[in-house]
């Protein structure tokens, strides 16, 4: 049995942390597969005796298919071991780092059905160089509001590797779940 390691991305970070989670899991005898969850509808599950889920953050948001994938999926993913991890660039911040603290894991914890069993906030990258002139100017004006980085020659990465590895330790602990019995 392997751990599936799905991500959304949109600028290709959150495939990196997945990648580094899968390459920490194999450090500790686990085998992974990463997988876009833009381009998979259904996942073989029967494969697979864990799920990590990743995704990041635009503009305030979620891509709408990882939010439906979660909803259409949320009784599979509540009966597995299952973690999720949030990639934004609020949580440069360390105290804006944890799923009590960031916003946006915050809400969607909140909100959502799936019952994460671990749960990471995870700084992101700063690229401008490869952002649209549009994204280039918004994300300028929101790091100058932030304190953050405004020079637009730059690309920046945040994340914090170690605390990935750390995560990846998490996951590896993860133990099957015992099927719910009924009254
Ligand atoms: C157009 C755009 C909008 C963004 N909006 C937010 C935002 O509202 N809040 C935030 O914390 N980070 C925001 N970010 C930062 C991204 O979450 C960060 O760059 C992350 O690494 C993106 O992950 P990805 O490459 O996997 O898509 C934004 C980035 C871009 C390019």
């Amino acid at each position: 049995m392997k751990t599936l390691i799905l991500f959304s991305t949109r600028d290709g970070q959150t495939r990196e942390i997945a990648s580094y989670l899968a390459s920490e899991l194999k450090e500790r005898g686990i085998d992974a597969d990463v997988i876009n969850l833009h381009r998979t509808e259904e996942p073989a599950w029967e494969n697979y005796d864990r799920v990590v889920i990743g995704a990041s953050i635009r503009y305030g948001h979620y891509h709408s298919t990882f939010l439906e994938f979660v909803k259409k999926h949320a009784a599979r993913l509540n009966a597995m071991p299952s973690a999720f991890y949030s990639v934004n660039l609020v949580a440069r911040k360390p105290e804006k780092r944890t799923p009590q603290t960031n916003v946006y894991a915050r809400k969607f914890l909140t909100n959502s059905e799936w019952r994460p069993d671990r749960c990471a906030v995870i700084a992101g990258a700063l690229l401008y160089p490869r952002y649209r002139w549009y994204d280039r100017l918004m994300i300028g004006l929101i790091m100058k509001m932030s304190g953050g980085e405004t020079d637009t020659r730059k690309e920046v990465i945040y994340t914090d590797w170690p605390q990935v590895a750390s995560f990846a330790g998490e996951i590896a602990q993860l133990t099957a779940k015992s099927p719910v019995k009924s009254a």
